[in-house]
């Protein structure tokens, strides 16, 4: 049996919390619970705002997406709200695969109306009528749950034709992906939902332009949608007035390795990497590193953990926060051979459409098997160059985020963690 998604919110039903605030609270079935404590508030007041009223909201309170590449979410509702050709679409990103990362599950399992109401409210304000609701397969209990939700406000009127009487229309479907991590890539969704191969497109042209269906479409996360109500209830400037200037709002954190009390934490931008370790019961044994921003992210050391947890902070010192992930690697643990699980994951999961990506996520895993096999034969200094080579040749010329993050956490272990250098543990 999958264990309940409260299980993974240690600061489950605490008071304070914005995103995690009915989780673990509210029965996840019920929407007169979720309506007994805010639910729907939100949905209202965008009618009373107008759509062009919610963008406004969106875009002052600084929110950017929660993915993993912080585009500002106003700018692209804006985008696609202004497009001339119609039908616009939304989908609602929930292949939450990037490993390490189980926040929008949490959210989807514990809160799933919330979801639903943000979807509507995202809808509304970019013109579309029909939101597409992607959630990885491997998901069971967060696509049981949204299915209904989905099903229980479509049958009181808070999805359909007349939503909340208001004369929108606006339903969602829900799709589940087949297990291929390369499905969280935004085009490749479209591709998935249209009935193709799961296969990124180019960039340009953006979604916002040519999306699902060739037509304009608003892509966002679980996590940056269920952002969304909070903004309309406490108005953008409240809003904006939690976490950094750079860096607004709460931010939810999977908290998971050397720690004494693992899962999903929230906490305000600019928290620091000691703190939300503090919050999770801190380390155990002796600290190594910490890889942050899951697969495509980096690693900080030990020395670092008083870096804030902001988009700025971490790009600071050559991180960052990605998806949310935090993985504690305390001194027992096997740097070399985390590394060739990565090399690993990014191999199997690249979908194989461009060179750069297709030959080089193998010529990586070889390399780093190669280097972790020393002082067997293998020359480390050829297989090091050969890294850099490859993988600056994935970041320049991969069509897809996969390719040009794949070389991330490799380079960052070591250029900053020094691993296969001839002093390893003292970073180059
Ligand atoms: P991206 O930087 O290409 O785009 C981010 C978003 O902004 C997209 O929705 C894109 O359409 C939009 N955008 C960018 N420029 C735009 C413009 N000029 N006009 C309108 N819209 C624009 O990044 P991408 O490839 O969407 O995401 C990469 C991130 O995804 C990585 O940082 C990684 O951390 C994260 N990721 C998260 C996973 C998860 O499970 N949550 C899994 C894998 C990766
Ligand atoms: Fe496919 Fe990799 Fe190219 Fe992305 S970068 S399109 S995953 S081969």
């Amino acid at each position: 049996p999958e264990p309940p998604a409260e299980h993974a919110v240690p600061q489950a039903g605490r008071d304070g919390l914005v995103l995690l605030r009915r989780v673990g609270r509210v029965d996840p079935a019920s929407l007169d619970d979720y309506r007994a404590e805010g639910g729907y508030a939100a949905l209202r007041r965008a009618f009373a705002l107008g759509p062009a009223g919610v963008v406004r909201e969106v875009l002052d309170s600084g929110l950017v997406g929660r993915g993993g590449a912080a585009f500002p979410t106003g700018r692209k509702w804006e985008a696609a709200a202004g497009r001339p050709d119609h039908p616009h679409y939304l989908v609602c990103n929930a292949d939450e695969s990037e490993p390490g990362t189980f926040k929008d599950r949490v959210i989807m399992e514990g809160d799933p109306y919330a979801l639903v109401e943000a979807m509507t409210i995202a809808g509304y304000a970019t013109g579309c009528h029909r939101g597409y609701l992607y959630i990885r397969g491997e998901y069971p209990r967060a696509v049981r749950r949204m299915s209904h939700a989905i099903a229980a406000a479509r049958s009181r009127g808070l999805l359909g034709d007349d939503v909340m009487g208001q004369g929108y229309a606006f339903d969602i479907e829900l799709r589940r992906g087949a297990g291929a991590y390369i499905c969280g890539e935004e085009t490749a969704i479209f591709n998935s939902i249209e009935g193709y191969r799961g296969e990124p497109r180019s960039k340009p042209p953006f979604p916002v332009e040519k999306g699902l269906f060739g037509k304009p479409t608003v892509v966002n996360n679980v996590e940056t949608l269920v952002n969304v109500p909070p903004i309309l209830l406490a108005g953008a400037g409240a809003y904006a007035a939690t976490g950094t200037a750079g860096s607004t709002g709460p931010k939810l954190f999977c908290v998971s390795g050397a720690v004494a009390r693992p899962g999903v934490y929230e906490v305000p931008f600019g928290a620091t990497l000691r703190d939300l370790l503090g919050l999770a019961g801190g380390t155990t044994g002796t600290l190594r590193a910490v890889l942050l921003g899951g697969a495509a992210g980096a690693f900080v050391r030990p020395g670092e953990l008083d870096v804030p947890l902001t988009f700025e902070g971490t790009r600071a010192i050559g991180a960052t926060l990605g998806s949310g992930v935090v993985l504690a690697l305390d001194e027992s643990v096997d740097l070399a051979g985390i590394l060739l699980r990565i090399a690993g994951f990014f191999r199997d999961e690249s979908c194989g459409q461009c060179v750069p990506c297709r030959v080089g996520t193998v010529r990586q895993e070889e390399a780093l098997h190669r280097l972790s096999l020393r002082p067997a034969p293998g020359d480390a200094a050829g297989d090091l160059a050969l890294l850099r080579e490859v993988g600056q040749a994935m970041r320049d010329a991969s069509i897809c985020g996969l390719g040009q993050t794949a070389w991330n956490a490799v380079e960052s272990a070591i250029d900053r963690l020094g691993v296969f250098s001839p002093r390893e543990g003292s970073p180059a």
